[in-house]
């Protein structure tokens, strides 16, 4: 059974409270939170004070995921608004390695995320530092896309790096995620399953999570 991560990006903005109760009403286990600046990718969508707001209201594990250049910049004000997990991109971080001890020093649990072109073997060197594997499955920067086919077989490749190394790192897939394919992405590997528009564009909200967590 994986952990499932409601990304807010695919919420109503106007109502974000009501959809904030609907996550904590839920059976998901993580609000899924995504950062992005503009630069890194090609959109823009909230930020600190937004996150720092929603960290009001959730009873749930804040899960930030940082779509930005430079995010060394603005770990401690992360922090400071409430991300209980921080994830930058690898292809963000010229210095990965002390980027995840800035995040690990200041309390928080730390993640790398991959682009889809980003090989899994890159981790290498670094994955005994990190907390958490979130593999992109679409080009990151917009919600409802379509998930890359060849997103499995780096989660597979990933999770026999894990299992080789006897870590316990998870393993998080984010983007393009439906209830049609969810199950080959959790018999891959994968520990965390990120959904936006199929959660928050359904009929039922409650009841696609409630599926989501029974594969
Ligand atoms: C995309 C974001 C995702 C996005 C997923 O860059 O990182 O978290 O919200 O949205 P869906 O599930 O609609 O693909
Ligand atoms: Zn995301």
């Amino acid at each position: 059974m994986a952990l499932v991560a409601p990304s807010l990006l695919a919420s109503n903005f106007l109502q974000l409270e009501r959809e904030c109760a609907m996550v904590n009403e839920s059976k998901a286990d993580w609000f899924h939170l995504d950062v992005m600046d503009g630069r890194f990718v090609p959109n823009i969508s909230y930020g600190l004070p937004v996150i720092q707001q929603i960290k009001t209201v959730a009873k749930k594990i804040c899960d930030v995921h940082l779509m930005i250049l430079e995010p060394e910049k603005y770990t401690e004000d992360f922090k400071k608004a409430g991300a209980d997990i921080l994830t930058v991109h690898y292809e963000a971080c010229t210095h990965l390695h002390r980027n995840i001890q800035q995040i690990k020093g200041l309390g928080m649990q730390a993640g790398v995320a991959l682009n889809p072109h980003t090989p899994v073997e890159l981790l290498q060197d670094i994955i005994q530092d990190i907390d958490l594997v979130l593999i992109m499955s679409v080009n990151p920067g917009f919600g409802g896309q379509q998930f890359i086919p060849h997103s499995l077989q780096k989660i597979r490749e990933l999770r026999q790096m894990i299992n080789e190394k006897k870590l316990k790192v998870k393993i998080e897939v984010d983007g393009g995620i439906t209830e049609e394919n969810a199950k080959d992405v959790v018999n891959a590997g994968a520990d965390v399953l990120v959904a936006g528009s199929t959660i928050f564009k359904s009929k039922d909200p409650k009841k696609t999570i409630e599926f989501l967590k029974s594969i």
